[in-house]
């Protein structure tokens, strides 16, 4: 058994006979990454690159969770599913007090890499298998836990698994949910053998921290080995249906064509000039990821159009000033272009501030390690975000390589970076976990 020793505020300083910081097993952390990675591998065929494609609920999906899964139960954790199909496993403490909860996702984007969301799950996984190495017993309970569908790319809305653990989406909604083809997020749970039966709500955590490369150039182009995450930018996503009227593409004057593509163009141009302008701020970004026209074909002017829009800012004025201009243009396109446009929101977030305290713990130890750090706002959504609404949270970020490109097989953090990140993980999470 290792000696744990504790300040006066039950802050965990040292663990071990020497005095030195407990470490992670930084080989063992990076060979989980790549063997996750193996599942849903692809190779862009411009590039030669291996990305992972394991959209949330496939079969690559499955394969991912059973792996993990596997780990989680090798690792000695008491392993539930819950009805949304989020994966917890629980690792004992001493006293029967609320759990600290270390998380993220594995699914990824059809394009992604081998980090976003994975390196947060194999890093509490590693802080598990550290613990038991070593012997350590925490206070608290420990649990660790990855969450369906962080990504929203297959079923159109973000952070659905825990968002639905933490009470912003109802169970009926996101069962309801479905992909391109209309099959729904319940059915396919159940084809994948994760319909769990635990209950989806979860009880507030002590705290909740999550580890996550920056998946930007932020902390990369200021030399910083790791970021302390303030909080999470707002997020408004839409689905538009343009529907304006088939036709001949030879035949038909300009002048007579109602002409949805022509449409989704004028509204993709306008996104463009609204993220650049300043008008909402040097930080505001839009997106029009996704476009589908109706027939798709070379000679006829398209009568449908299915298109997105994904805007972040880090303010909510500024987001819902943005809101409204792009609200007035669409009508006012659609008066001029007689093609009709029905607005879905498909998800909505404001920002989220993280608790100042579990931020001063993550640059403790940042600054105890030597690590250059500094407080930084993510661009991307993170599950955190939803556990913000129920406990004290927290995220680590480290940087990437390449201006931080992510959601592309060129997504990278390098093994130092990883396991820093992981390091100062376990740090913040023994010290959470001994807290009163
Ligand atoms: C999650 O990856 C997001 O879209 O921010
Ligand atoms: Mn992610
Ligand atoms: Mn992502």
């Amino acid at each position: 058994m290792i000696a744990v020793t504790t300040s006066p505020r039950g802050r965990v300083l040292e663990v071990g006979a020497m005095g030195t910081p407990l470490a992670i097993n930084g080989e063992r952390l990076l060979s989980s990454v790549h063997a996750l990675a193996e599942l849903g591998a692809y190779v862009d065929e411009r590039t030669g690159l291996v990305g992972v494609n394991r959209l949330a609920l496939t079969d690559a999906d499955r394969a991912g969770r059973e792996r993990v899964k596997g780990w989680f139960e090798a690792a000695g954790l008491e392993v539930r599913v819950d009805r949304v199909g989020n994966v917890y496993g629980r690792r004992a403490g001493a006293e029967a007090l609320a759990p600290v909860i270390a998380g993220s996702h594995i699914d990824s984007v059809p394009t992604g890499g081998r980090y976003d969301g994975a390196l947060g799950v194999l890093a509490a996984l590693e802080v598990v298998r550290t613990l038991n190495d070593r012997g350590v017993t925490t206070r608290r309970p420990l649990e660790i836990a990855f969450f369906t569908d962080e990504e929203g790319a297959r079923f159109g809305t973000d952070m659905l698994g825990s968002a639905v653990a933490c009470g912003r989406i109802p169970l009926a909604d996101a069962y309801a949910l479905t992909d391109e083809t209309g099959v729904t997020v319940r059915d396919e749970l159940a084809r994948i053998g994760f319909l769990g039966e635990h209950d989806e709500r979860v009880s507030p955590p002590r705290a909740y921290v999550e580890l996550h490369i920056e998946q930007g150039p932020v902390l990369a182009d200021a030399g910083l080995e790791l970021g302390v995450v303030t909080g999470v930018q707002a997020i408004s996503w839409l689905e538009l249906t343009l529907v304006g009227k088939f036709a001949h593409a030879g035949t038909t004057p300009m002048t007579l064509r109602r002409d949805a593509g022509l449409v989704a163009a004028r509204v993709n141009v306008r996104l463009h000039e609204m993220a650049t302008s300043g008008r909402y701020g040097a930080q505001m970004r839009a997106t029009m990821g996704r476009v589908k026209p109706v027939p798709n074909r070379v000679n006829i002017v398209p009568g449908r159009v299915i298109c997105t829009v994904d805007l972040r800012n880090p303010e909510d004025d500024a987001m819902a000033a943005a809101e409204a201009e792009l609200t007035a243009f669409l009508e006012e396109l659609s008066k001029q272009s007689g093609v009709s446009i029905a607005v879905k929101q498909t998800a909505k977030t404001a920002r989220v501030r993280f608790d100042a305290g579990v931020q001063s713990i993550i640059a403790g130890h940042a600054r105890a390690a030597g690590l250059s750090h500094a407080p930084i706002q993510s661009g991307a959504g993170h599950d955190a975000q939803e556990f913000a609404a129920i406990c004290p949270t927290g995220m680590i970020f480290v940087p990437g390589e390449f201006d931080g490109i992510s959601h592309n097989p060129r997504e990278r953090s390098t093994p130092e970076s990883c396991i820093h990140g992981a390091n100062i993980l376990l740090r913040t999470l023994l010290e959470l976990a001994d807290a009163a």
